[in-house]
């Protein structure tokens, strides 16, 4: 174990395989963080003494100019000596359920879509997560973690599902889908992610998913459905796919209490060539210029949670920067 040190806070301890930025949360400091991956930058910290050794150098969430800085990820470093730190430690960032590292076994799987899949695990010793929060998997044989997004709630049961999409050449998914079995083991380590679900919110919630993006705001969709906090708030749910085949989600949607009533269901098609019988009936844009359309100016009146690949989240920021739409009712993870 390496004593870290962060000024004007007590002192945490970080085993020699773990990263200081998770060390730090499982240890309930707010430290500052967002994909938990590497890329964002969020996690960025100076070290000011001590050593660390990286899990992966050449992580995209540095430049150059962080390293001359002598800046590290904390999601990515691992200490190799006691160390001290100059971070800006917040409130906000306090983890409600500490993460832990425990084991899961797959239970079951099955299609979404082609390339869409939902695999359900039964945790041993896990935490709590709030709806909208994600794990970090181990996978054998594969470099790094991988962050999935949980699309169910936490019941007490264990259960904690995903839904992930195949990346054509990925490693990690190429695990998940063609050497898990039910049965199969793995580690996850987790909840982390900040953009869960509000229950203190006086707003409608508006949640914007785009591909694999479905997992994190479903959950968040049925963690408010059994809100009595949240029972008067109407939901909106947009969901941008390319082509009609990569759509799923409607008949998880359709079975909470509520669907067609408080629950408002829009899915859109960025690619109409990919309609090839022509029997798409449904909108068609990217879903930001869907949600843009629906809600406009309107937009500043809702609690907003989205996710989805990096371009469309930045395309959705980019439009509730426009339309001034305050930080603090904005909850999104970008999936790199
Ligand atoms: C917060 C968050 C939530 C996510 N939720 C979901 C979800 O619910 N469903 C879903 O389908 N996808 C989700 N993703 C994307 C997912 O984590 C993977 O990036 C995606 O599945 C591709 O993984 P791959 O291993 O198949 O592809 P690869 O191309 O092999 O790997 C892609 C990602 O793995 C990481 N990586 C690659 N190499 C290394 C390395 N050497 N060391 C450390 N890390 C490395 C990087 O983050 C990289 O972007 C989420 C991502 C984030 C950040
Ligand atoms: S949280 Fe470390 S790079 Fe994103």
């Amino acid at each position: 174990m390496f004593q870290i040190r962060i000024d004007g806070s007590p002192a945490y301890e970080c085993a020699a395989d773990d990263t200081l930025l998770r060390a730090g949360l499982r240890s309930g400091l707010g430290l500052p963080y967002e994909c938990n991956s590497g890329s964002c930058g969020a996690c960025k910290v100076e070290l000011l003494a001590g050593r660390v050794e990286s899990n992966w150098p050449q992580a995209p969430g540095l430049t150059e100019r962080d390293r001359a800085k002598k800046r590290i990820l904390a999601c990515q470093s691992r200490p190799v000596a006691d160390c001290v730190l100059n971070v800006r430690l917040r409130d906000d960032y306090r983890p409600h359920h500490r993460p832990r590292r425990f084991h899961a076994t797959l239970i079951s799987s099955r299609d979404l879509t082609y390339d869409m899949r939902e695999f359900a695990f039964r945790t041993e010793g896990a935490p709590g997560f709030l709806p909208g929060q994600y794990a970090l998997f181990t996978l054998p044989g594969v470099a790094g973690l991988r962050a999935y997004s949980m699309s169910n709630v936490d019941d007490g049961s264990g259960i904690w599902e995903f839904q992930v999409r195949r990346v054509p050449g990925g490693a990690g998914t190429a695990v998940l889908f063609d050497r898990l079995a039910a049965g199969s083991r793995v580690e996850l380590d987790g909840p982390y992610g900040l953009a869960y679900l509000r229950t203190d919110s006086p707003r409608d919630l508006l949640c914007i998913g785009g591909g694999s993006g479905l997992s994190a705001v479903l959950s968040v969709v049925r963690g408010a459905v059994r809100e009595p906090a949240l029972t008067q708030r109407q939901i909106h749910f947009f969901y941008g796919v390319r082509g009609p085949r990569d759509l799923c989600g409607e008949d998880l949607l359709a079975a909470l209490p509520g669907y067609g009533a408080r629950i408002h269901f829009t899915p859109a098609i960025s690619m109409p060539e990919l309609d090839t019988d022509g029997s798409w009936r449904g909108k068609i844009g990217f879903v930001h210029d869907v949600v843009h359309e629906a809600f406009g100016d309107r937009l500043s009146e809702f609690e907003i949670y989205f996710a989805g690949p990096p371009a469309m989240a930045r395309a959705v920021q980019a439009m509730l920067a426009e339309k001034r739409v305050p930080q603090r009712q904005i909850h999104f993870d970008s999936f790199y």
